[in-house]
């Protein structure tokens, strides 16, 4: 009885303990104070922004799946170079991520296991394929135009190693929209073959790329606790809305249609687009979307042919510490 009572009095004062640092860590949230790993945070901030960013961190080094297949197929060496560069860079943004997750306190070896297991996920929109070389247009146009409505907000989120990452990724997003823009620019203005290829490349693009938002917001999970925290500034829907808008006359300078013909202006200046097939989202998230499999297991493949990378690096980092120890004695 004596054990009970005491176990009980010392959760009291946990809990009360805890709820005076609930209060005060929200406080800084509000006053747009940046929180930094060795703070105190609940553990639901942890556990969310260790999801979402190792999600990104996976999105980005799936997202080079689908773009590396056209490296070598690339119609010149500018282009070939360009999406050398995007693909490398789209690498670094997910070994930036990692490093950022990995400070709320979860490995990073945890954490690419817990994709290659196919318990994580990672962005809907890479598990559609790349046909021709318009879809890498698309792409750059399109995906990465997405993916810098979501994160520049990002930059601006409450997790100071989250926010600063996002700020170096974003200029280089600006770089991959552009290139990807210039491709379909030039299709656009090519023969009639290459036009009907970028039209195409929109046509199978438009509505993954909508659905790359995540869920409706009377659908998402997240977003209350992510706004309260700071960590996400604008719904799924807000986000879409303004991808759409900006995104409508683009394609008109392109001269493409947008695949939606039921679509048009409110007196506000937004585009109202038509509903979204949520159904094949869910397909897709539930892994069965075209390229599932191929993705995964093209990821499975590289990390075990990367082993043998990991182990010398271990052995290497291990032979120095011995040789530092040795210096210093
Ligand atoms: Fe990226
Ligand atoms: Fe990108």
């Amino acid at each position: 009885m004596y054990t009970q009572a005491l176990n009980t009095s010392d959760t009291d004062d946990r809990n009360i303990e805890d709820a005076a640092r609930a209060g005060q860590f929200q406080a800084r949230v509000d006053a747009d104070e940046r929180i930094e790993p060795n703070d105190w945070m609940p553990a639901a901030y942890r556990k969310t922004l260790t999801r979402q960013i190792s999600q990104h961190a996976h999105s980005e080094i799936v997202g080079m799946l689908p773009e590396g297949n056209w490296i070598t197929r690339a119609p010149t060496l500018r282009r070939k170079a360009a999406l050398l560069a995007k693909v490398q860079d789209e690498c670094g943004h997910g070994l930036y991520l990692y490093a950022a997750a990995e400070t709320l306190g979860t490995s990073r070896e945890e954490l690419v296991d817990l994709m290659l297991a196919g318990k994580a996920k990672y962005s809907s929109i890479f598990n559609y394929p790349t046909l021709t070389w318009a879809d890498i247009g698309a792409i750059g146009w399109l995906v990465d135009g997405a993916a810098i409505m979501n994160q520049i907000p990002l930059c601006r989120c409450s997790y100071g190693p989250y926010a600063r990452a996002m700020i170096r990724v974003c200029k280089e997003e600006s770089f991959h929209q552009r290139q990807g823009f210039e491709i379909m620019l030039t299709l656009s203005r090519g023969s009639e073959e290459q036009k009907a290829m970028a039209q195409s490349a929109l046509d199978r693009w438009w509505w993954p790329v909508l659905m790359m938002f995540g869920p409706p917001d009377k659908a998402s999970q997240h977003s209350d606790t992510s706004t309260k925290w700071k960590i996400k500034r604008f719904s799924n829907d807000e986000l879409r809305q303004k991808f759409v808008d900006a995104t409508v006359s683009q394609a008109q300078f392109l001269g493409l249609t947008i695949p939606d013909p039921g679509m048009k202006q409110d007196e506000a200046g937004h585009w109202v687009y038509s509903a979204i097939d949520w159904n094949e989202f869910n397909q897709v998230l539930a892994g069965n979307g075209p390229c599932n499999r191929d993705r995964l297991a093209a990821r499975r493949k590289a990390h075990d042919e990367g082993a043998w990378v990991r182990e010398a690096a271990q052995t290497f980092a291990e032979k120095r510490k011995q040789r530092l120890a040795a210096q210093a004695a």
